[in-house]
């Protein structure tokens, strides 16, 4: 297996319909990479990582280093998928410099192809500027979630005319600044198949319609590993409970000294 490339992703659409459907979820450690690897079409390093391995309460909190030191991880863990790693807030915004900035300390200390964002058409001229200076961008529209404190929660977006107007708006935009690919998340569905028709580029769903070019999750939500989950989440395996449940037999064999066993404990010969 070679390495996909951000290209060979877009090429998906290039007749206007996405016949085989792109295929991410999400990934943080090496390991976890290795697996979803084979499977996957792109590998998101999401700044999900915040609430799910460091238990902060948003993804608002995350820090450039942390992206940095999990996307090389996943990067090294991998060698099929497109890796991608998000852009964490509070290091792209205020100009189009400091997202090149951020965005190509990420590309050099990660081996990463390209970098996600967040925000439609207000992001339009970095994303431009990024694409011009070799840096692929895949943008991020609707439920932005480090947008939190302005949103107010976590709620489907779109279900104003305006709001959705302003969606599909968005990206429009970022699809005319040159971004490779669009996440649209927690939208009502019309909004979601209406932004996937509206522009050329892969238009990839989390809460959104399975009539997007592709789909996308957080891996710990998909196999049951994280408590709190939204409603788009559809939960493939309880790893949660099959974690406890192994736990809680180490933990009673510990007690009763019936671990380590005779398989293992080293004797002498
Ligand atoms: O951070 C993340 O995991 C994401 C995906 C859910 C799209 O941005
Ligand atoms: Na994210």
């Amino acid at each position: 297996l070679k390495r996909l490339t951000i290209p060979a992703i877009q090429r998906r659409k290039a007749d206007g319909h996405t016949a085989q459907p792109i295929v991410m979820l999400t990934a943080y450690t090496a390991r976890q990479a290795q697996l979803l690897d084979e499977h996957c079409d792109i590998l998101l390093v999401g700044d999900s990582l915040g609430q799910v391995i460091y238990g902060l309460p948003s993804s608002v909190p995350v820090t450039l280093e942390m992206m940095a030191a999990h996307g090389a991880a996943v990067v090294r863990g991998s060698y099929h998928a497109v890796v991608v790693v998000d852009m964490p807030f509070g290091t792209y915004e205020a100009s189009p410099q400091q997202a090149f900035e951020s965005a190509a300390r990420l590309l050099k200390e990660t081996g990463c192809a390209g970098v996600k964002l967040e925000g439609g058409a207000a992001m339009a001229e970095t994303v431009a500027f990024l694409v011009a200076r070799g840096i692929p961008v895949m943008g991020h529209v609707g439920l932005t979630p480090q947008a939190v404190n302005v949103l107010g929660g976590y709620g489907a977006r779109g279900r104003s005319d305006a709001e959705a107007q302003k969606i599909i708006a968005d990206a429009k935009a970022l699809e005319a600044a040159g971004a490779f690919a669009i996440v649209v998340e927690g939208v009502i569905e019309p909004i979601a198949i209406a932004v996937t028709q509206a522009v050329t580029c892969p238009v990839i769903g989390i809460g959104g319609s399975a009539q997007c070019d592709g789909q996308v999750l957080v891996t710990e939500d998909m196999l049951g590993m994280f408590e709190r989950v939204p409603r788009f989440v559809k939960r493939y395996e309880d790893l949660g409970g099959v974690i406890s449940g192994a736990v809680a037999r180490y933990a009673a064999e510990v007690r009763e000294r019936s671990f380590p066993g005779p398989e293992q404990t080293y004797q002498p010969k």
